[in-house]
């Protein structure tokens, strides 16, 4: 059990568990990709750990790159803004593997994929590490997806509560006493 920010969390998936979901998923992006050369780009600070446990498991050629989403809480009621900052390379005609830590509602990925898009890359797939598949509602497919779980808050292996938890090993989930 750890605590962060007052908030209690108990281990849910061990590391072991989760290594062993992250080969099953690289093979699938392996065998997809192999022959394309494609640009990874992980959405920070999350994935900063699914981007590294992926890239050590696949050994055909490919590139790697970070983008950050930022909010801006604008003064109209429709709520923030959301802008991608951070892409150097041109992904024109790139075969693009958007890499995060979690789809819950989908609202980032959404906005990654349609601000992606604009730029005219071959394709554009998503990997992530976990789906909250009864949250998400969205049409876009995720198309990698390492492990599912249930609607309840998680830390660990990248993920943070408040800017705790990235560090820890596996996946803890909240415990609501
Ligand atoms: P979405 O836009 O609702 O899909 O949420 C995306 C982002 O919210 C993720 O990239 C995480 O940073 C954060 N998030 C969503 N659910 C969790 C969770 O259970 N633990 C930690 N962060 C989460």
């Amino acid at each position: 059990m750890v605590t962060l920010h007052n908030e209690r969390f108990e281990p849910y998936i061990g590391p072991a568990e989760l290594d062993a979901a992250i080969d099953k998923v690289a093979a699938r992006v392996a065998a997809q990709y192999g022959e394309l050369m494609p640009l990874f780009l992980g959405v920070l600070n999350g994935s900063y750990f699914f981007a590294a446990e992926l890239m050590k498991r696949l050994a055909f050629p490919c590139e790697i790159s970070f983008v950050k989403v930022a909010s801006y809480h604008g003064t109209r009621s429709s709520g923030s803004v959301k802008q991608l900052i951070g892409l150097q390379e041109s992904i024109a005609g790139r075969h693009v593997v958007v890499l995060e830590d979690i789809v819950d509602t989908g609202n980032t990925v959404m906005h990654v994929v349609e601000a992606l898009r604009e730029k005219r890359p071959a394709s554009i797939a998503i990997a992530s590490l976990l789906l909250k598949p009864d949250v998400y509602k969205k049409d876009l497919p995720i198309d990698f997806v390492a492990m599912e779980v249930p609607n309840f808050f998680v830390v660990g292996s990248g993920l943070d509560h408040d800017g705790l938890g990235r560090n820890l090993p596996g996946i803890y989930r909240i415990v609501n006493s």
